[in-house]
């Protein structure tokens, strides 16, 4: 085994409450950040899970921080992360949350058929001082937008998928996945399950730190 490593994962939706009983929150299951986190504590390194709501256990060997909104999953990332980690952004975190949530239940009669959003912090984009790969989900322009946010966020590397293509994407246990780095180099990989697509996350993540 090379040198272990010291992996920070996000992984997950985030859920961005209107009121008590209802949220903003998007598809995701943490299959794939699950899958990144089983396949690093298998391969011997350090793995910090933080993750959303989710059904999931925690794979073996992992630390699991569970949070529920971004700004919990941020703090919590901020709280992790340290100058020799590899961060990877696998939760599909909410851009966007109510401006205000309301403290008790909102009966029909009281809610108002606009929402006000704010936003909500980028995490990728604000962690810094260590490697950071990101992951793209898309539904167009996949390697165009992809790579436009690994410049963005200053990645060594972004995994993209495109979330329309079947057995790829949200709540699958495949995943088709291209890796795109900075200089624009792209290495596409065939449809295959999410632990096998975490194996050569893993893989590239010990390269990038050799
Ligand atoms: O969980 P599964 O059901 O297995 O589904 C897997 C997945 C589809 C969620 C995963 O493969 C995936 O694509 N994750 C990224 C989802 C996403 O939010 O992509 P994005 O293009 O919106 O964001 C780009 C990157 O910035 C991501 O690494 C994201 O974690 C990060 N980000 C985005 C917004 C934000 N406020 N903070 C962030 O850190």
């Amino acid at each position: 085994m090379k040198k272990p490593l010291n992996f920070v994962i996000t992984a997950g939706p985030t859920r961005e409450f209107i009121d008590p009983v209802r949220f903003l929150s998007n598809p995701s299951t943490g299959k794939m950040g699950f899958s990144i986190a089983r396949a690093a504590a298998k391969l011997g390194h350090k793995v910090t899970l933080i993750a959303g709501p989710v059904a999931l256990k925690t794979p073996s060997g992992v630390e699991r921080v569970d949070v529920v909104s971004a700004r919990e999953m941020f703090n919590a990332a901020k709280e992790a992360v340290s100058t020799d980690c590899i961060f990877i952004a696998t939760a599909a975190v909410a851009d966007w949350r109510p401006k205000t949530c309301a403290t008790k239940k909102l009966k029909k009669t009281e809610m108002s058929d606009v929402i006000k959003l704010v936003r909500n912090p980028d995490i990728l984009k604000s962690i810094s001082g260590c490697v950071k790969i990101g992951f793209a989900a898309e539904t167009n322009d996949v390697l165009e937008e992809a790579t436009r946010k690994c410049r963005e966020k200053n990645l060594a590397m972004i995994v993209a998928n495109d979330v329309t293509e079947e057995g790829a994407g949200f709540g699958t246990d495949t995943n088709r996945v291209v890796f795109i780095y900075p200089d624009g180099r792209t290495m596409p990989l065939k449809k295959m399950s999410k632990l096998a697509v975490a194996r050569r996350i893993v893989r590239e993540c010990e390269n990038i730190c050799s």
